[in-house]
Parts: structure tokens; C-alpha cells; sequence
């Protein structure tokens, strides 16, 4: 088989995964990957197949039929588990040619009423929604009521309105795990402001980047953050970004969180203690038109800097209370523990709205996951008797490699539900989380999604399903994943593809803020009429799906997003740098490492110096998630005739596999092969 259009197919089936463990996250060209085997990986049975989940196996079946036929009773159901001041009368409305998304458009709600007042008003606001645990074990922690949390976003909303916040301004908020971060969401969600979070480890230039494209007139950020006894400088890094030409914002909320010595600017900067020692006691919830924007999140793709996708109201808050619900099989007293970040989608969904709109109780961490040694999180669990834990496959190899004594130190009886998140896990991993952390008790959810997904797609369900360990499993309702290879043909049965979707559910982003036509371009173009994913998958004999990976210039560093493209951008910043081409290679623990070949203008020298400066220049451009693993030098990179960069070649140089590099007569000069792969073995 050749493919040969513009989408670069890199896979590995489930097969080669196996063979290939220690290559996690490394690229395949789809012609080089195997024939389907005719041995499928076993199922393991889900060590919870009980009656109290809600769902079990017939329940799937039925709910997953009915969501496929008649979706819009499907969702009208699901969408009562929200209130809502209108009910939505119109269920789906949408066309993916020409783009445009529509769930529950005339109904009203208010997103933040559904996560925390109805609770209260309910009778439940004695019930603990978070239980904030801090970087330092022996920190300050606190525990906050449904109750208490409405008086904090009452709060905080009332702040952000006295700064002049309104309806469909945009806040950009920049801190560290804590309880602020959430509520600050809450608080905007509350008085129709559209958030924009921005993960605390991004740079000032990062920052500013996306203050200026949302056009952005407030941000919310503390004074600093803790991450494993470190502080993080986020209102310096504020204070740097609104330097900048076109990151220009009315005020700045500070957060004091550390009590750091910071500088605050004279009628743009505003204590929040201050702020809000004078706000009124009530905050009416805004009516909220289900297609209204919620929420701004900026994610890499293959070309260009991030873009902001944009979420709304009715259909996201639909769609993770749903998600939420189904997959992590929540049930009322449980301690459900996430611990992404606030800055990831992951936070945003199964952080913040997911589980508060099903009342539920969580832990929020502000620490790490190796921090004041390798058995945090299993401390953590046992101190708050956690019973469902989602994290990503690079913390559970990082841990993995540390040896099993760190979780033993710590009673994990509670747990009954481990997930993950954020790349492919290997099954090596994957037994790991089960056997050791799990103790072969608690069934492993590999959820599937993307910051455009709103919420999870494709998963196993605790009580419906057996588990293939490094295969996400099942679509959830709703979901109507399709295969296809390069020039869009649909692809059946057992076989590898590029992973899109047909039909649209309610989670879905709706546009590019600021940018239809982006959106249109980037998902609805390489295959007209499906949103395409920009993953890798193979769906096997049992119809579970394994994703296998980016198909595009996009990378996944530790379940980090990150454009080849946009550290190409920040090296070539450097004044000494002529030209750059990045790559992920594998990575043991990261999944995909960054590999960088860089081209120096003449009469530059490439020293340690310089390696470590350029290292920084990065770091500085984007943030310390984009740090280069390896800068290989060259003097040039393999090119066409056309000019065009052939990174197939330069991607298989980065995993050291010499031997099948293809075709390389039509490049312009051949012998920039050789020394690309001289340098690489010398290194
Ligand atoms: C990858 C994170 C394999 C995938 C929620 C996707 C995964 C990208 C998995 C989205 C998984 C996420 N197995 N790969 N369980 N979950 N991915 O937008 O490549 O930060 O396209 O959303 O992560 O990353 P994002």
C-alpha cells in the first residue's frame, strides 16, 4: 500500500505495540504496519461486572442503539439531568457541510447554577464538593462544602463584576491548583463571561499570545504557584506578558496565595481579598442560551500557533454530566480524585463540571505526582480514602519506574475505579496501574478524547465491558467513530485508519474563536462531511478501537499537546538559528520526546553553551513543557526539489531506525542523509 497525500499515516497496531513496548509513542508509516493477527488480545473481564453500575453489558447495547437511532430522544433524556430555566425544545441541529453545530439551541441554563447552587437548593449543601490537598503534605488543606463553594463563587463573581466583568467579555485565567482556579471558572460561568484558562506552566510570550488572540480585557492569576516546593512566578509572568504589545487588559485579580513578594500596578492590579471584602452576598445566575460561549481553550495543531477552541453552554454541560455519570460510575459519598491540571481539558470537564454537576465529591491537588517522594499519590489516596483515581499513562510510567514499594507503603482498599487519559498507555503500563496500584480489584478506563471532544468519546465502561490493556474500547453513546484511509475511503472490519467521527454529539466544539474558517479547515476538510480526529486508530475482531497516535505534525509529550510547528517557530525566534525541523521520537516515560534538528546561520558554533541557551530560548517562547529533549545540528535538513522538508525521514533518523527509510531519490541532495544519520549515531 502507498499513501501518499498531505496526512502522513504513522501507526502501529496493537500487535507491534506489544513487540514494540519500549518504543512507546513511536510513529509507523501504515504501510509498514502488519496484517491484522487473527489473535486478538484476550479480554479481561471488568473485576466489577456488578449490578450496582449504570450500566451494565444489556444496558450498553440498548442505550448505544437507541443514541444512534433516535438520538435526539436520546439526548432530550440526558439533558434532564440539568436544570434549565428553558427546556430545549430542539434537540440536535447541525450539518457538518457547511459547518455548523447546534444541541439544545432554544433551551436557557446557567452552568454554573447546575455545578453548585441547585445542590444547595436541593438540601445537599452540607456535602463536601472539594477537598483541596496542597503541594506541601503538611500544608494548609481545606474542605469546602456545596454550600461553601456557592458563598466563594458568589464571591468571586461579585469581584469580577466590580472590576467590570460582563456577559461575553473574555477572562483569562492563569493559576495553580487551587480552589480559586475552580471557582474562578465557576464565577464566570455564573455572570456569562466566557473563560479562557491558560495552564500555569505556559511562558509570558505564551500568555500574552493568547490574551491577545481572545482579546482578552481581564485575568484572574495568584501571586504564585507551589509544584513539588517550587514556586512558580504566575503574576510575574503576568506582569511580563502584559509587556507585550497587544496583551492590553483593564485589570489583573491577584489570588494571594503564597504571600510572595510581587508588584502590583497602580489602577490595573487588584487584591482579590481586597476586591472582594465588599461584594454583595447574592449573585443571580445569568441565563445562558445553550449555544452560548462558555468557555475559550487554546490547543495545538499541526500548523500555526494554538488555536482557541470554542465550547458553549447547553451542549458541554450536557454532555459531561452524561460522560461523567456513565464513565466513572459515580456514585453519591465516593471520592473521585482527577489530577490533571485546571489548564487542560481534562480539568475543565472532570475537574470542574462533570463531577459538580453530578454533586459529587473530589480531591483537588495542587501538587505533583513525585512530590515529597514517589508515593504522593498513593498517599493521597489513602488520606482521603479515594475511590475512583484518573491520571495520565506518563505519570503511571514515571511511577512504574520507581518500583511498587511507594504505592505498597500506602492502603489503597478504597480505590474501585483506576482511568487514564492523554496518550496511548502501553500495555506494560497498563498491567502495572492494574496488578500493583489496583491489586487486579479495580476495572482500568482508557478514555479516549481531545479538547475539541468536550468530554470523553471512546472508552470501556466499568460495568458493560472487559478490558484489552492499551485499547480504549468502546464509543460511548453517541459516538459514531469511522475509519478511513488517506484518500477518505471508509474502511470496514478489523483494519487501521484515520480515526473521524460522522455524526456530531452534544460535547462538541463549535469554532475556532475568532477563526470559523480555521475550524472548518483543520477538522472538516482532510475528509468532507466527518469531523476528523487527527488520531491514528485500529479497531480489531472484537470492534474494540486502539488509538495509536497522532497522524498529523501534532506531538504528545507526557499527555501534552504540543505543535512540531510552533517549536520550529520558537527556535527559529533565535537570532543565530537558520532553520528547524521538530519531530517526537519515543520516549520512555514522556510517551513522545521533542527532537529538534536545527540549522545555525553560517559562522555559528553549536557548543554546549549554545545548546543549553537554545534549550532556554524555548523554554522562554512556550514553557518548560516544550523543552527540546535533543538538538541534533545540522548543516541542512533532507528537502525536495520543491523545497518541502521530508520529516518522514527525519522522524525515522529520530528513532534510530536507519533501515527503512524509503524513497530518498527525489531529494534535492541525498547526501544530507548520510550526515543527518553520522550525526545522529554519534550522539
Ligand atoms: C491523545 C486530552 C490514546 C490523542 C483529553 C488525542 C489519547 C489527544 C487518549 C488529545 C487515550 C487522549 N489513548 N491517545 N486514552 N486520550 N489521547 O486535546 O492523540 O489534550 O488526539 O485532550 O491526546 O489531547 P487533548
Amino acid at each position: 500500500m502507498v499513501y501518499t497525500t498531505n496526512v502522513a499515516f504513522n501507526t502501529y497496531s496493537y500487535f507491534e505495540y506489544n513487540r514494540l513496548e519500549n518504543h512507546i509513542g513511536g510513529r509507523m508509516m501504515m504501510s509498514d504496519s502488519l496484517e491484522a493477527t487473527k489473535d486478538e488480545p484476550e479480554i479481561i473481564a471488568s473485576p466489577r461486572q456488578d449490578a450496582e453500575s449504570h450500566c451494565a453489558a444489556a444496558d450498553y447495547d440498548r442505550l448505544y442503539a437507541q443514541s444512534l437511532s433516535d438520538p435526539d430522544a436520546f439526548w432530550s433524556k440526558q439533558s434532564e439531568r440539568l436544570d434549565w430555566m428553558e427546556s430545549p425544545a430542539t434537540i440536535a441541529n447541525w450539518s457538518y457541510d457547511p459547518v455548523d453545530i447546534k444541541w439544545f439551541e432554544d433551551g436557557v441554563l446557567n452552568i454554573c447554577h447546575n455545578a453548585v447552587d441547585r445542590h444547595v437548593a436541593a438540601g445537599r449543601g452540607d456535602i463536601t464538593a472539594l477537598i483541596f490537598e496542597p503541594d506541601d503534605p503538611e500544608g494548609a488543606g481545606r474542605t469546602l462544602s456545596y454550600a461553601e463553594l456557592l458563598a466563594e463563587v458568589i464571591r468571586m463573581a461579585g469581584a469580577l463584576k466590580k472590576l467590570g466583568v460582563k456577559k461575553g467579555d473574555r477572562v483569562t485565567i492563569y493559576m495553580p491548583m487551587i480552589v480559586e482556579g475552580a471557582v474562578a471558572m465557576l464565577a464566570c460561568a455564573r455572570i456569562g463571561a466566557i473563560h479562557s484558562v491558560v495552564f500555569g506552566g505556559f511562558s509570558p510570550d505564551a500568555l500574552a499570545g493568547r490574551i491577545e488572540d481572545c482579546q482578552s480585557k481581564f485575568v484572574v492569576c495568584a501571586d504564585a504557584g507551589l509544584r513539588g516546593g517550587k514556586p512558580v512566578p504566575l503574576k510575574s509572568n503576568v506582569d511580563a506578558a502584559l509587556e507585550k504589545d497587544g496583551a492590553d487588559v483593564d485589570a489583573v485579580l491577584v489570588i494571594n496565595h503564597t504571600g510572595s513578594d510581587i508588584a502590583m500596578t497602580e489602577g490595573r492590579d487588584h487584591w482579590y481579598h481586597e476586591v472582594a471584602a465588599d461584594v454583595p452576598t447574592t449573585c443571580p445566575c445569568e441565563p445562558m442560551g445553550a449555544e452560548d460561549p462558555l468557555f475559550i481553550l487554546y490547543t495545538s495543531g499541526s500548523t500555526g500557533k494554538p488555536k482557541g477552541v470554542l465550547h458553549t453552554t447547553g451542549g458541554y454541560a450536557v454532555w459531561v454530566a452524561t460522560t461523567f455519570h456513565y464513565v466513572f460510575d459515580y456514585k453519591p459519598g465516593e471520592v473521585f480524585w482527577c489530577s490533571a491540571d485546571i489548564g487542560w481539558v481534562t480539568g475543565h470537564s472532570y475537574i470542574v463540571y462533570g463531577p459538580l454537576i453530578n454533586g459529587a465529591t473530589e480531591v483537588m491537588f495542587e501538587g505533583v505526582p513525585n512530590y515529597p517522594d514517589h508515593g504522593r499519590f498513593w498517599e493521597v489516596v489513602a488520606k482521603h480514602k479515594v475511590n475512583i483515581f484518573y491520571t495520565a499513562p506518563t505519570a503511571i510510567r514515571a511511577l512504574m519506574r520507581e518500583g511498587d514499594a511507594p504505592v505498597k507503603a500506602h492502603d489503597r482498599s478504597s480505590i474501585r475505579l483506576l482511568g487514564t487519559v492523554g496518550e496511548p498507555i502501553n500495555p506494560e503500563a497498563w498491567r502495572w496501574y492494574y496488578d500493583v496500584v489496583g491489586e487486579a480489584k479495580s476495572p482500568i478506563i482508557d478514555t479516549w478524547w481531545q479538547t475539541e471532544t468536550g468530554g470523553v468519546m471512546i472508552t470501556t465502561l466499568p460495568g458493560a465491558h472487559g478490558m484489552k490493556p492499551g485499547s480504549a474500547g468502546k464509543p460511548f453513546f453517541g459516538i459514531q467513530p469511522q475509519l478511513v484511509d488517506n484518500e477518505g475511503a471508509v474502511l470496514d472490519g478489523a483494519t487501521d485508519g484515520n480515526l473521524c467521527i460522522t455524526a456530531s454529539w452534544p460535547g462538541q466544539a463549535r469554532s475556532v474563536y475568532g477563526d470559523h474558517e480555521r475550524f472548518i479547515q483543520t477538522y472538516f476538510t482532510t475528509y468532507k462531511g466527518k469531523y476528523f480526529t487527527g488520531d491514528g486508530c485500529r479497531r480489531d475482531g472484537d470492534d474494540y478501537y486502539w488509538i495509536t497516535g497522532r497522524v498529523d505534525d501534532v506531538i504528545n509529550v507526557s499527555g501534552h499537546r504540543m505543535g512540531t510547528a510552533e517549536v520550529e517557530s520558537a527556535l527559529v525566534s533565535h537570532p543565530k538559528v537558520a532553520e528547524a525541523a521538530v519531530v517526537g521520537y519515543p520516549h520512555d516515560i514522556k510517551g513522545q520526546g521533542i527532537y529538534c534538528y536545527v540549522t545555525l546561520n553560517a559562522g555559528e558554533e553549536a557548543d554546549d553553551a549554545f545548546t543549553t541557551e537554545l534549550r532556554n530560548h524555548v523554554r522562554t517562547e512556550i514553557g518548560p513543557i516544550a523543552t527540546p529533549d535533543h538538538l541534533h545540528f545540522t548543516p541542512g535538513l533532507p528537502k525536495t526539489r520543491s523545497g518541502k522538508i521530508m520529516r518522514r525521514i527525519l522522524r525515522k533518523i529520530a528513532e534510530n531506525d536507519f533501515g527503512t527509510l524509503g524513497d530518498t531519490s527525489t531529494l534535492a541532495d541525498p547526501t544530507v542523509v548520510d550526515t543527518l544519520i553520522d550525526g545522529r549515531m554519534n550522539r
